[in-house]
């Protein structure tokens, strides 16, 4: 089952999964959850099986002042547990965020992808382009 994240999902595998991708912060997660469920547009999804958090995956959107005001959609922290890997689970995940991009009006869907996951987010449709930067601070 797919469904939003809820606060006792945290120390019910969600770090877990996110530990695939980064260091957590065990600490300071109850801060930054309140924090995230109360922004608007973003929406994080969680992977269910048999009461354990599989996977997760988020939804950003940003509205622009042009293409009509429609939203660019961003997804984030794509993360499946180790054993769950390989299973269908994260394709799952994205395929249910493109789908509420869509839904919700969005004109395009952007990530950031590792070399190693190219070929995982080209099977679900998405294509090169451009140049990803960033500013270590
Ligand atoms: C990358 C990740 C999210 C993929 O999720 P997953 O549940 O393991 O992948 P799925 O089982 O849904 O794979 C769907 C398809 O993509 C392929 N695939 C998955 N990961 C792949 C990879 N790294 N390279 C090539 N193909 C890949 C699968 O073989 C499968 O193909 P198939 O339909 O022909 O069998 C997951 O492996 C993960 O959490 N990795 C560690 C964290 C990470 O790197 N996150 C992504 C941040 S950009």
């Amino acid at each position: 089952m797919i469904r939003f994240l809820e606060y006792n999902d945290l120390h019910n595998g969600f770090l877990v999964c996110l530990g695939e991708l980064y260091e957590v912060d065990w600490l300071a997660c109850g801060k930054v959850f309140a924090e995230k469920s109360m922004t608007k547009n973003t929406y994080i999804l969680v992977y269910v099986e048999n009461f354990k958090i599989l996977g997760t995956a988020s939804l950003i959107l940003d509205r622009k002042f042009g293409h009509n005001g429609r939203y660019s959609a961003i997804i984030e922290d794509v993360a499946v547990r180790k054993e769950s890997q390989g299973k269908g689970v994260g394709e799952a995940l994205v395929r249910v965020l493109i789908k509420s991009a869509q839904d919700l009006g969005a004109y395009k869907v952007i990530l950031n992808s590792s070399d190693h996951n190219l070929h995982f987010y080209e099977k679900l449709g998405f294509k090169k382009h451009e140049n990803a930067m960033r500013l270590d601070l």
